[in-house]
C-alpha cells in the first residue's frame, strides 16, 4: 500500500500543541508552525483501526500490558536493531519525560552531578534543575556539518558524576552516533560508575546509509550501566497516545528502577497505549515508517539543496536522522538573537524553535520541523527566501 503523505490534515481547531498551542502562546494564527516534533501527516490507518477496536469493546476499564505488549517490543527490537531482550528487562514509562524524571529520582539523590551533552533535548537540563540535581554540560562540537562528542572534556567531567544523559540519536542536531563513539561513552562511564541513560525515542527514523546503534549493543560494558528508553510515538506521529517504555540488562538497575516506578503507581498505560504499540511494530507499521522515512528524507533534502542555492548564509546540519533540521544562522546579518527570531516570526512568518532553548551552544540556531506535504514545505521556503533576499540584500 502506497501511503500519502502529500494529503493536506486541517490540524487548527483540534486543540493540538503545534497550532492550537501556538495559536495560545502568540495569540496569532498568520504564522506556519515548524515548532514541536510531531507530524503533519495522518497517524498511520494502522492506529486509528487499532483505537477504534477498542472503543467498539464498549468499557472503557483499566487496562495491563499483556505478553502482546511485551513481544511486540521484544520482535522489534530484535528484528529491526538486533537487541535481545525478555520481558522482565522492559518496563512500560508514561512519557519519556516523565520516564526521565522518575529515573532521576530512583538512582540519584538531591546533590548528585548529571552530566548532559549540549545542545541537547531541552528536558534534558530542565529535569534535572526541578529535581535539585547538579548539571554537568560536556558541550558538542561541529565538525564537517555533524556533531561531534569532546572526549577531553568528557573524562575530565565524568568522575563524581552518577548518572550520564544520553540522546541516542541526537535531537536537535540529527547525529547518529556510531558505534565507536558510543562504545567510548560506556567505557568511560563504566570506569568512573556513572549510570548512562540513554533516550532513544529518535531511534527508528535512521535515514538510509546511517545505522543507528542501541547504546546497550555498543560494548558488554554497556549493558551494566544502562537504562533505555524508547518508544513508537515520534516514528508513528501519535505522541498524544502516550506510550513509551524503558529496558535495562542490569538487574540492579531494573531492581531500583521498576521497583520505583512500581510503588510509585506512576507507569500505567492508558488503554489505547500498548495495543497502539503492537500495531506499529508490526510488518504494517515497517512499511508504514519506510515510506514516511523515504518522503521527511526527500524534504530535508529539498530544503538542503534550496537553502544551499537560494539562502547560502544559513547553513543546515547535515541531517542523519528523523525530521529536523538544526539551521546554522551564524552568517547571518543578525546582531542579536532578538533579531534572528523577529526574522523567522515576524518577517518570515514561520514560528522554528529557536535553538538555545537547547542550551546556550545553540544560540544562533534554528530548529524547523520539515515533517509536512511537499506543497506546504515549498511555500515555507519561498517565504523564507522573500525575508532572506530582503535582509541579505539591505
Ligand atoms: C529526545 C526526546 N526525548 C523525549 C521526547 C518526548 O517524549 P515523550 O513525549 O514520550 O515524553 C522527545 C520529543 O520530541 C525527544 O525529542
Amino acid at each position: 500500500m502506497l501511503y500519502d503523505f502529500d494529503k493536506h490534515i486541517e490540524r487548527r481547531g483540534t486543540d493540538c500543541l503545534k497550532y492550537d498551542g501556538l495559536y495560545q502562546m502568540l495569540g496569532r494564527s498568520d504564522v506556519k508552525p515548524l515548532w514541536v516534533a510531531d507530524m503533519d501527516f495522518e497517524t498511520p490507518p494502522f492506529v486509528i483501526r487499532t483505537i477504534e477496536k477498542r472503543l467498539r469493546q464498549r468499557v472503557l476499564g483499566y487496562t495491563v500490558p499483556t505478553d502482546r505488549f511485551y513481544q511486540a517490543i521484544i520482535s522489534w527490537m530484535k528484528r529491526r536493531h538486533s537487541v535481545s531482550l525478555e520481558p522482565q528487562d522492559i518496563h512500560f514509562v508514561a512519557g519519556i519525560v516523565p520516564g526521565i524524571h522518575h529515573a532521576l529520582n530512583a538512582l540519584t539523590e538531591k546533590g548528585d552531578k548529571v552530566l548532559i551533552q549540549p545542545p541537547v533535548y531541552h528536558p534534558f537540563a530542565h529535569l534535572i534543575e526541578v529535581n535539585e540535581r547538579t548539571r554537568v554540560d560536556n558541550p558538542l562540537h561541529i565538525v564537517n556539518g555533524r556533531y561531534e562528542m569532546d572526549f577531553d572534556d568528557l573524562e575530565k567531567k565524568l568522575p563524581g558524576c552518577k548518572m550520564m544523559i544520553l540522546c541516542n540519536p541526537h535531537n536537535p542536531g540529527g547525529t547518529v552516533w556510531t558505534a565507536d563513539v558510543l562504545e567510548r561513552v560506556a567505557k568511560l562511564c563504566h570506569r568512573y560508575g556513572v549510570t548512562v541513560l540513554s533516550d532513544e525515542i529518535h531511534s527508528d527514523m535512521a535515514h538510509r546509509g546511517h545505522t543507528y546503534t542501541p547504546f546497550v549493543n555498543c560494548c558488554p560494558e554497556a549493558r551494566e550501566i544502562s537504562l533505555a528508553m524508547n518508544a513508537p510515538s515520534k516514528a508513528f506521529n501519535m505522541p498524544g497516545i502516550v506510550v513509551s517504555y524503558c529496558y535495562s540488562l542490569s538487574p540492579s538497575i531494573r531492581e531500583r528502577y521498576f521497583t520505583f516506578l512500581d510503588r510509585a503507581d506512576v507507569a500505567l498505560g492508558n488503554i489505547f497505549a500498548y495495543d497502539c504499540l503492537a500495531a506499529c511494530y508490526s510488518e504494517e507499521g515497517e512499511e508504514w515508517l519506510n515510506q514516511m522515512l523515504d518522503y521527511v528524507t526527500e524534504n530535508c533534502k529539498i530544503v538542503i539543496d534550496f537553502l544551499r542555492q537560494q539562502c547560502p548564509r544559513i547553513r543546515p546540519m547535515l541531517p542523519e536522522n528523523s525530521f529536523l533540521l538544526f539551521l546554522d544562522n551564524s552568517d547571518m546579518p543578525f546582531t542579536t538573537t532578538t533579531e534572528m527570531h523577529d526574522f523567522y516570526l515576524n518577517k518570515s512568518g514561520l514560528y522554528l524553535n529557536e535553538g538555545e532553548m537547547f542550551g546556550k551552544e545553540g544560540e544562533k540556531f534554528m530548529r524547523l520541523n520539515v515533517a509536512l506535504p511537499r506543497a506546504e514545505l515549498d511555500d515555507v521556503l519561498h517565504q523564507l527566501k522573500q525575508s532572506y533576499d530582503e535582509i541579505v540584500a539591505s
